[in-house]
């Protein structure tokens, strides 16, 4: 029988997490209901991505572009948020995951931002497992705040002037201190990044699937694992086959 291997797990998987309203749709429900099953869609998936061995999971819950939705949604999207982080709080504390978020958190309702800031300093001190959910973010959004701080700090004198190098910008992006996506998962049937970790996806292995988000389980989560550890990541270099050979 096919044994599958999960002994090369990415350290770091980010989920586009589409599909909710379809799902909905297809049921005769409101989307609302699409992304309450979204919301437990990540319980599921955020615990089995760590009993793999993985130890960042990055969760695109809210882009910049999500405010053009109706009120009603928003609203519901935003109380869903409040909810998970209240009656999931044990989630995070019984597996010792970290919180952290990566987008422009201001604009967010208090609610939502004194529950975010509450499970953050509860978990501050959890460094095996990290979730990161990405909240009112925008890939470009991110560049764009990174180069005026860093334009700032060249000014003020606490960063020399000239071209910098990756390392030195990169502390600039909401993601300092995570680790770029080895994985990224999208659902539905999507063939594309939509503004999300533009540049730290860029050795990524991206994995698309027909799945709808609310669908998306264990056995799904195992199927783009297999596909991961079937990639051979080069990061720019030649094959290693290739490479065997011209050594011979
Ligand atoms: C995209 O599906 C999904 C979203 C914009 C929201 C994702 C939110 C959740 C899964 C729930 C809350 C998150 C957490 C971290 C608890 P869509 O509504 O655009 O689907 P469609 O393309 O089928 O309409």
């Amino acid at each position: 029988m096919f044994e599958a291997d999960f002994s090369v797990v990415p350290r770091h998987i980010a989920f586009i997490m589409d599909g909710n309203g379809r799902w909905a749709k297809a049921r005769g429900q409101e989307r609302v209901q699409g992304h309450f099953a979204g919301t437990q869609a990540v319980i599921k998936v955020v615990k089995h991505a760590f009993e793999r061995g993985v130890k960042y999971v990055t969760l695109y819950a809210f882009s910049t572009e999500n405010w053009k939705r109706p009120a009603a949604e928003i609203d519901a999207l935003m109380s869903l948020l409040v909810r998970f982080l209240q009656e999931h709080e044990n989630l995070f504390l019984d597996n010792k995951i970290r919180l952290e978020t990566i987008g422009d958190l201001s604009a967010l309702p208090e609610q939502v931002r004194a529950g975010i800031a509450d499970l953050k300093e509860k978990t501050a001190d959890f460094e095996e497992r990290t979730v990161v959910v990405a909240l009112n973010y925008s890939s470009r959004n991110e560049i764009l705040n990174a180069a005026k701080n860093y334009a700032a700090a060249v000014a003020a004198g606490t960063e020399s002037s000239g071209t910098p190098d990756w390392p030195t910008f990169s502390k600039y992006l909401y993601t300092e201190a995570i680790p770029d996506p080895d994985l990224i998962v999208r659902t539905s049937g999507e063939l594309r990044l939509s503004n999300f970790l533009l540049v730290q996806a860029a050795y990524a292995e991206l994995y698309f699937t027909r799945v709808l988000w609310p669908d998306f389980d264990e056995r799904e989560l195992d199927a783009a694992l297999i596909f991961y550890a079937s990639r051979e990541r080069r990061f720019g270099k030649i094959s290693e086959q290739i490479q065997k050979k011209t050594d011979l």
